[in-house]
């Protein structure tokens, strides 16, 4: 049926669709939206079971600010410079708000996050993607973009490219409005681009605690940059964007960075054993700065079949039907048996 009240500028749009995300309970290795096998810090746990109570009948505090000032002292910042967001998505979307009205070019590279340009058609602005070079590559058209937003994401998704800082500061001094660099993965990266920040007061750096802190399902973004940046996106925000248990979460998963440098170490080492063993089955491996890797099976097998024979095999990984990405498959990484089972299949598959 045609959707009679949609307004008309979204009739014929294409939403973003996210990973399958199967019933809990059900027996599936789920490597296909990038959420961490481990589980989160037991301070996190021990936090929220205490602030499940009276409280929960107040509102709770618009800017998070016990989760805020955590988050500012674990990156040597001061609370002044921090934000937080139902997810990071939802920081992404505010940007929109803030930062490109109807019309707007909003700039990106591509392939990058899918979630951009689906967000264009929502707010109107006009997608200008810039198509990645060999070996997924910055383009020089990127940074010479005079959109009023660009998004960079680094590490990118899908790819897991890492982009190093002298090509990050490039875009940032030649943009002539707001750059967000999305750190969603920054954490199984060599560094953080925080040094710009002091710099560069059109920098927005955006962060999650979907993937090194293992808390999707809490959903928790937070955001990086000048003050006054800070002060458009409070104009356009909700006014208690984060409930009252996900800023409890938020502040003891900041608190706990030994749990998070430990669960990005074993992924880290994980990634890299699990590459080589692709490398091995003769898929070609994208190096990787994410928890993920991007890769293509050898010549002669569809990505498409790799995905189809896991899926039988209750093994969920991405595969992004259209190109440049058909040819590819993203698999986050697993536990060790996990991903061991991932290698069985596909050995598997490839002997058909
Ligand atoms: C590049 C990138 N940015 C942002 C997000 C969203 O993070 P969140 O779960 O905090 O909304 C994701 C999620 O997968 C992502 O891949």
């Amino acid at each position: 049926m045609p959707p009679r009240f949609l307004k008309p500028s979204l009739r014929g749009f294409e939403p973003y669709l996210p990973g399958q995300q199967p019933p809990d309970g059900e027996d599936w290795i789920k490597l296909n939206t990038n959420e961490s096998p481990y589980p989160p810090s037991p301070r996190v746990l021990a936090a929220l079971r205490e602030a499940v109570g009276d409280t929960l009948r107040l509102y709770p505090a618009p800017l998070a600010d016990p989760a805020a000032g955590a988050l500012a002292q674990a990156h040597g910042l001061d609370p002044a410079w921090v934000r937080l967001g139902n997810g990071e998505d939802e920081l992404i979307a505010m940007c929109f708000r803030a930062f490109a009205g109807a019309g707007d070019r909003v700039a990106f590279t591509w392939p990058t996050y899918p979630l951009l340009e689906p967000l264009c058609g929502i707010h109107e602005a006009v997608p200008s993607p810039h198509p990645l070079g060999a070996d997924w590559s910055l383009p020089p058209s990127f940074a010479a973009d005079p959109a009023p937003l660009k998004f960079l994401v680094n590490p990118n998704s899908p790819t897991g490219t890492w982009y190093g800082r002298e090509e990050v500061a490039a875009v940032i001094a030649a943009a002539q409005g707001v750059v967000v660099l999305d750190e969603a993965y920054v954490d199984f990266a060599p560094e953080s681009r925080l040094d710009l920040l002091a710099e560069h007061d059109n920098l927005l750096i955006l962060r999650t605690m979907s993937k090194s802190y293992a808390l999707a399902g809490m959903r928790i973004g937070f955001a990086f940059g000048h003050p006054d940046l800070l002060a458009s996106l409070d104009t356009v925000k909700d006014s208690y964007n984060l409930d009252r248990l996900s800023i409890v979460a938020a502040k003891a998963a900041a608190e706990d960075r030994a749990h998070r440098d430990s669960l990005v170490s074993r992924v880290v080492a994980d990634r890299e054993w699990f590459a080589g063993e692709l490398r091995a089955l003769d898929f070609r491996v994208c190096p990787s700065s994410a928890n993920f890797v991007f890769t293509r099976p050898p010549e002669g097998v569809a990505a498409e079949e790799v995905f189809s024979g896991l899926r039988r095999r209750r093994v969920l990984v991405r595969h992004f039907g259209k190109p440049p990405l058909d040819g590819w498959l993203r698999i986050t990484i697993g536990t060790r048996e996990q991903l061991a089972k991932v290698l069985r299949g596909i050995a598997e598959i490839l002997q058909g």
